[in-house]
């Protein structure tokens, strides 16, 4: 059977940065996103006795190291399906790819909608988080609506993530400026693993549970000055933990950083908005939807500013009738 899966990335407002179990995806502290309206990944999977080997497409391309994270992915649906032939896949991104957009999220978010269905399974809201976390652990966010937990639970079957609030919950948008085009040179999987090298990573730690609190409580209030504080610190304390890891992972560009000085000086101006960061040189501004107009044009005005993406809060992956093949 055929199926087409469409899921949205998500951005972290606090962030899943560290693994305590590797291959299972299980991350050292919880986190908190909200899904992307305008940021999303579309994926068809067929499972055919006829095929001989899986044939993967990701964005019209082949590349080898997608193919095979990929290919362990329908290992994981085939097992749970107890199938054991193969399947072709055809995947796209609406966005680029691999310069911290969070297209990992997006895209086995959607491989997991679509590659359960197509391999016969119906699998629960829960079940498809914790099958999507396993092929990237922020995939997991994008499986339910809206604003989402990621539970930090101890086991595979704990760790899963659920809505706390749906997406017309509150209005805000998160806009993206990509500064830059190129793929990032250090993979996040590697970033992971050099987290407790940082001599700052247990102080992140003691501090964890209490920003989760503290951003759940500001989301809950739609108190967006309090909210924005959070995010934007918590951004630059994951940096500064990547900046002092060793080997060091420095992602931002210089387009990085005049986003980041442009919305600093926003604020003196009374233009109320904040930025957040993944593993890339894109960055992301989070403001009240009234606000849109204004950031997007201080954005023009940044010649490194390659391009502005507009996001809403968004529902999360789901079923779709448009197959790419
Ligand atoms: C900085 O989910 O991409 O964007 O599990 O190795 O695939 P893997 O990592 P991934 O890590 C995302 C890290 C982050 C923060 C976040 O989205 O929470």
């Amino acid at each position: 059977m055929k199926a087409t899966a469409i899921a949205p990335a998500n951005i972290a407002f606090i962030k899943y940065w560290g693994k305590k179990d590797e291959k299972l995806r299980l991350p050292i502290n919880g986190s908190v996103s909200m899904n992307l309206s305008n940021l999303t990944t579309t994926t068809t999977v067929e499972f055919s006795a006829s095929l001989e080997s899986d044939s993967i497409t990701i964005n019209k391309q082949k590349d080898a190291r997608d193919e095979r994270r990929v290919i362990k992915h329908l290992d994981r649906i085939r097992k749970l399906a107890s199938k054991d032939i193969k399947a072709k896949v055809v995947t796209e991104n609406n966005f680029p790819t691999a310069t911290g957009l969070s297209s990992s999220a997006s895209g086995f978010a959607a491989l997991s909608v679509a590659g359960a269905k197509a391999a016969g399974l119906e699998l629960s809201e829960r079940e498809l988080s914790i099958l999507a976390r396993q092929g990237s652990g922020s995939a997991c966010r994008s499986i339910p609506a809206g604003f989402v937990e990621w539970l930090d639970g101890d086991t595979s079957k704990e760790s899963y993530s659920i809505t706390i609030h749906p997406p017309g919950w509150w209005d805000i948008v998160d806009i993206v400026a990509v500064v830059a085009r190129d793929k990032k040179d250090i993979s996040t999987t590697q970033g992971h693993k050099l987290a407790d090298t940082s001599p700052f990573f247990q102080t992140r730690l003691a501090k964890i549970g209490e920003k989760i609190i503290g951003v759940k409580k500001a989301i809950r209030e739609r108190d967006f000055a309090e909210f924005g504080e959070i995010i934007e610190a918590e951004a630059l304390e994951l940096h500064a933990i990547m900046i002092t890891s060793r080997p060091s992972l420095l992602y931002w560009l210089p387009g990085t950083i005049q986003v980041m000085k442009a919305v600093k000086k926003g604020r003196e101006e009374s233009l109320q908005a904040y930025f957040t960061v993944n593993t890339g040189q894109d960055i992301h501004i989070i403001c009240e939807r009234e606000k849109t107009d204004e950031v997007v044009n201080r954005l023009k005005k940044i010649s490194e500013v390659k391009d502005i993406i507009i996001n809403k809060p968004a529902q999360g992956a789901r079923l779709s009738n448009k197959h790419l093949f």
